[in-house]
């Protein structure tokens, strides 16, 4: 979604957390590359705040400029930009009167200065127990409010059960009204998680195929070549259900499930992600792999298991790995499995959907069969390291009389558009042009947390399973029972 650059209102954007590695990596190049593409021609203020830790609005520009440096940046506006642009306010973190009391003061005097109008951005990059502190804070001195618009973006994870997750909702409702909230999750900014809605309701081939009667399967992996890192201190205790399957991978799942919406908007879109969730069938534990890595080979490197990463404590049965199969009790997916697996120090970074369509009703085609198999039509859309989609079809070998090839009709985005925009590029500028399609509803956060929580009792066993291969040998039973396999 291409948005005209002069669609975006004079503003301020106010980063909680600037000093952290999210900013570093992800933020602060997104905002500068929405400057580049001319999005922010309109005057537009970036106010860094983190904890005191003597840092000062010239030490800030310095940061930042190192991390567009680090992100690939040498404009010759660089410099320019970070001195105009990027401002900094220090706050004692515990959530006193001060703090708020100051901050509120200094957005007012930039935008005095600025003559800007008094719209705010506030995005909380922030570990989630500083969540509702910000929140609270904002609220109670008034800054949910101001002249124009007032917006308010969160970073996942939202809650780390329903519980959590409901507090942290209403805490945000007590202050914001939903209009106002950006729950954000990466996935939903990449351009094939988007181009999902597209290619299926904008192609009545495809669409008229997307149901029971065509497809046998569906399979959803989000697979890591890297470890945990040096992450060890957020991860452990949350693991992968609640790292990715309760968030990213829902999030595409309901996606490829979801009805046509009503129109091309936010409510609808929403409307009909809520009504998979709520159409998930309570997920059986035999259902479900968790997996923990142990040592192993990734790209001819020896790697660590997860019990010998930095700061993970003796005997942790934190997952790494998740697979489950989940059954959707809907008139268009009854009896379609669909299978989601993802975990870290996986043989390569991948991420794919698969459609697998029923096999054909006829087999005089001896090739057709694979391992005493029928070979399915399978549609492989890959949303990395190469986002595009292959559907692989049968055609016939031309060397043979009746030997079959399956070959790939297949499209890759970078070819046919070039290099395509982070996805926090893509999520800001939505932002800060008010479209919640992207974001993620309290009510789906709540349906989601309804769905996995149960699985979350400590009676599923993390397994182990070498680095380097496709996870605990479980996972593959788990789609072998139904006659299917992985694909790798
Ligand atoms: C984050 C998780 O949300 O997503 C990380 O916290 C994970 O553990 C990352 O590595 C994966 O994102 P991507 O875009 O690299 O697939």
């Amino acid at each position: 979604m291409t948005k005209a650059p002069e669609t975006v209102d004079p503003h301020v954007f106010v980063l909680f957390g600037a000093t952290g590695d999210l900013c570093r990596r992800k933020l602060l190049p997104a905002v500068f590359r929405l400057t580049q593409k001319g999005h922010l021609r309109n005057r537009h203020v970036v106010l860094g705040v983190a904890r005191d830790d003597g840092m000062d609005e010239r030490s800030f520009r310095s940061f930042a400029r190192q991390a567009l440096e680090d992100a690939g940046f040498s404009d010759s506006e660089l410099d320019t930009w970070c001195d105009a642009c990027l401002f900094y306010q220090p706050i004692q973190g515990d959530g006193g009167d001060d703090d708020y009391t100051s901050l509120k003061a200094r957005i007012e005097e930039i935008e005095a200065k600025r003559e800007m109008p008094g719209n705010r951005a506030y995005y909380l990059a922030v570990p989630p127990k500083v969540f509702p502190i910000v929140i609270d804070g904002l609220g109670r001195h008034g800054l949910n409010e101001s002249p124009g618009w007032t917006r308010l973006i969160i970073e996942k994870p939202f809650g780390h059960d329903l519980e959590s997750a409901k507090k942290l909702n209403a805490t945000v409702h007590e202050w914001f009204s939903e209009e106002q909230i950006y729950r954000i999750d990466h996935y939903l900014g990449k351009e094939t998680v988007q181009n999902l809605l597209v290619f299926r309701f904008a192609n009545q081939v495809i669409e008229s195929q997307w149901n029971r009667s065509a497809i046998e399967n569906v399979q959803i992996t989000v697979a890591e070549d890297i470890g945990v890192g040096t992450r060890a201190g957020y991860y452990d205790g949350v693991g992968a259900l609640r790292d990715m399957l309760q968030n990213h991978l829902t999030q595409v799942l309901t996606l490829v499930a979801m009805e046509v919406p009503a129109a091309y908007d936010a409510r609808s879109i929403r409307n009909e992600k809520i009504k998979v969730l709520r159409s998930i069938r309570k997920i059986d534990k035999s259902e479900v792999v968790f997996g923990q890595y142990a040592a192993g080979e990734i790209g001819g490197k020896q790697v660590a298991g997860y019990l010998d990463e930095d700061n993970v404590p003796d005997g942790s049965r934190t997952e790494t790995f998740v697979a489950a199969r989940l059954h959707i009790d809907n008139w268009r997916w009854q009896d379609v499995p669909f299978y989601v697996r993802t975990g870290k120090r996986l043989a390569e970074r991948l991420t794919e959907i698969i459609i697998t369509f029923r096999k054909p009703p006829v087999q005089f085609f001896k090739s057709m069969e694979l391992d005493g198999d029928v070979r399915r039509d399978q549609l492989v859309i890959t949303l990395q390291p190469d986002e595009g989609f292959a559907l692989h079809v049968d055609v016939k070998h031309p060397a043979t009389d009746q030997d079959l090839a399956k070959v790939p009709l297949s499209f890759r985005y970078e070819e046919a558009f070039g290099k395509l925009a982070d996805a926090y590029v893509t999520l800001l500028l939505d932002v800060l042009t008010g479209d919640q399609t992207l974001f993620v509803h309290a009510e789906e956060v709540e349906e989601s947390w309804t769905l996995f929580e149960p699985l979350l009792d400590g009676t599923i066993e993390a397994v182990p399973y070498a680095s380097g291969g496709w996870g605990p040998t479980e996972s593959e039973k788990l789609i072998e029972d139904d006659a299917g396999r992985w694909r790798v």
